[in-house]
């Protein structure tokens, strides 16, 4: 498979960034978990493919672009459609099914069918689960970082009590990653964007 470049990426979401506040929000963050996993990766005896690992990172919030009004605006009240959005992003520009899945397979620690249902969220109903390690990998470094105004570092124990919230095999199914890629050093991040740690 044909992996895109960081540089054929960036260009990507310049193209379907509304402004360039989106751009700076959404791209900044994907960088970011681009490079916790890259360093959970390193640090760990996986096999997964780190190329796969840092495309896949790049991409997976690109949905988010789909989800600004003409005003610049972000719609927070159907932020649960952005990974829906982003693989049509992908299939819309040609990528492969394996990239286009890290967009709608990274949300919280993966949606499912009954998720969809007992939660009423409006997406189709269908399963939304990382299933292999690149795409396992992704979806726990995602977990790190928060596009929230401001951006945020998220420390370990602040993503498990976010989790929680949404049941408590959420929490344990984090924990399990937790256990497998242990927890990354996020204060060289602080530093370099100026971001504060929960
Ligand atoms: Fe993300």
């Amino acid at each position: 498979m044909q992996v895109p470049s960081d540089d054929e990426i960036r260009a990507l979401h310049a193209k379907h960034a509304p402004t360039p506040e989106a751009f700076d929000r959404v791209y900044t963050h994907c960088v970011i978990v681009a490079d916790i996993a890259g360093r959970l990766l390193a640090d760990s005896n996986s096999a997964a493919d780190p190329a796969l690992v840092r495309a896949g990172s790049l991409l997976h919030d690109i949905g988010v672009y789909r989800l600004y009004n003409a005003a610049g605006t972000l719609d927070h009240a159907h932020y649960i459609r952005h990974g829906v959005l982003g693989r049509e992003v992908l299939t819309e520009e040609g990528l492969p099914e394996a990239l286009c899945r890290f967009c709608s397979c990274h949300t919280g620690v993966g949606i499912t069918r009954e998720d969809v249902r007992t939660q009423d969220l409006p997406i189709p109903e269908a399963d939304y689960l990382a299933e292999s390690e690149e795409e396992q990998l992704v979806m726990f470094a995602d977990k790190f970082h928060s596009k929230s105004e401001p951006s945020r570092l998220v420390s370990a124990p602040t993503a498990a009590d976010r989790l929680r919230r949404f049941g408590e095999e959420k929490e344990l199914l984090f924990k399990t990653l937790l256990d497998r890629y242990g927890e990354p050093d996020l204060r060289p991040f602080q530093e370099r964007y100026g971001h504060v740690l929960v």
